[in-house]
């Protein structure tokens, strides 16, 4: 089984069930001139499936690059409902402005520029009405304090899902000097001991290789 199998697999996943449409293809394309590290379509519609499934109203995402995991989530929302997401790069926040335009869902997202724990930071002081479903996929060193932050923004049954947490499997590698791996093993290893949620990690393959999801819903309610 090699990388080649796992990304023609995506291929026919996406060739029977639809994913992506013209404006999330537009939406790549305008991309290209930013890193491709977008999660892959069969991701971007597992996330749309999370958020449909437990009635998402209000979204927050960490890490925008060009919006494309964002219109995924964007789609699941009511009329009424949000998204916000947080971006520190400007030029990435542009395009993905752009891309949120040309997909129709520039009414229901808003986009924050800056640092993302300085901007949870200001929104857990600001009090405001939580989210259902946070995405955490920005930079990895910081992994577990966005967790921490999002649990604060968040509600019992809120979902937390967290992008890359196993990354070719160097995750399991407990004297690394990577920053971002020891970012994901501080969260990981703090996952099982912390009561406030129950979670779990998924591995994933796929188009863009061998990683994996940590998935949480906040306890209590
Ligand atoms: N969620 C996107 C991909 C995000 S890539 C998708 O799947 O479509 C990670 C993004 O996080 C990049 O755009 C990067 O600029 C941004 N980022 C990195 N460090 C950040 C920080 N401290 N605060 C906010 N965003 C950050
Ligand atoms: C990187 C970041 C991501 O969020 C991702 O999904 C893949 C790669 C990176 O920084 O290399
Ligand atoms: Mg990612």
């Amino acid at each position: 089984m090699t990388e080649q199998t796992w990304t023609d697999v995506d291929t026919y996943i996406t060739s029977r069930i639809p994913h992506n449409d013209d404006a999330l293809d537009q939406a790549l394309r305008d991309s290209l001139s930013l890193p491709n590290i977008q999660v892959t379509a069969p991701q971007g519609k597992l996330l749309h499936v999370l958020a449909t499934a437990i009635g998402a109203r209000r979204v927050l995402e960490v890490g925008t690059l060009g919006g494309y995991s964002a219109i995924w989530m964007a789609r699941a929302l009511p009329r009424d409902g949000m998204l916000l997401t947080l971006e520190v790069e400007a030029e990435h926040a542009r395009i993905a402005q752009n891309n949120f335009r040309n997909a129709g869902v520039d009414g229901v997202v808003e986009l924050r520029l800056g640092p993302a724990l300085d901007t949870m930071r200001t929104l857990i002081d600001a009090g405001g009405t939580p989210f259902d479903l946070v995405f955490i996929d920005a930079d990895k060193p910081p992994v577990a304090d966005y967790f921490d932050s999002a649990v604060r923004l968040s509600h019992p049954g809120s979902v937390i899902v967290v992008d890359n947490v196993v990354r070719d499997g160097r995750v399991i590698d407990g004297s690394t000097d990577d920053a971002s791996v020891r970012g994901n093993r501080r969260l990981v290893d703090a996952l099982g001991s912390d009561d406030r949620v129950t979670a779990t990690v998924i591995q994933t393959v796929g188009g863009k290789g061998y990683d994996g999801f940590a998935i949480a819903v906040v306890s209590g309610g």
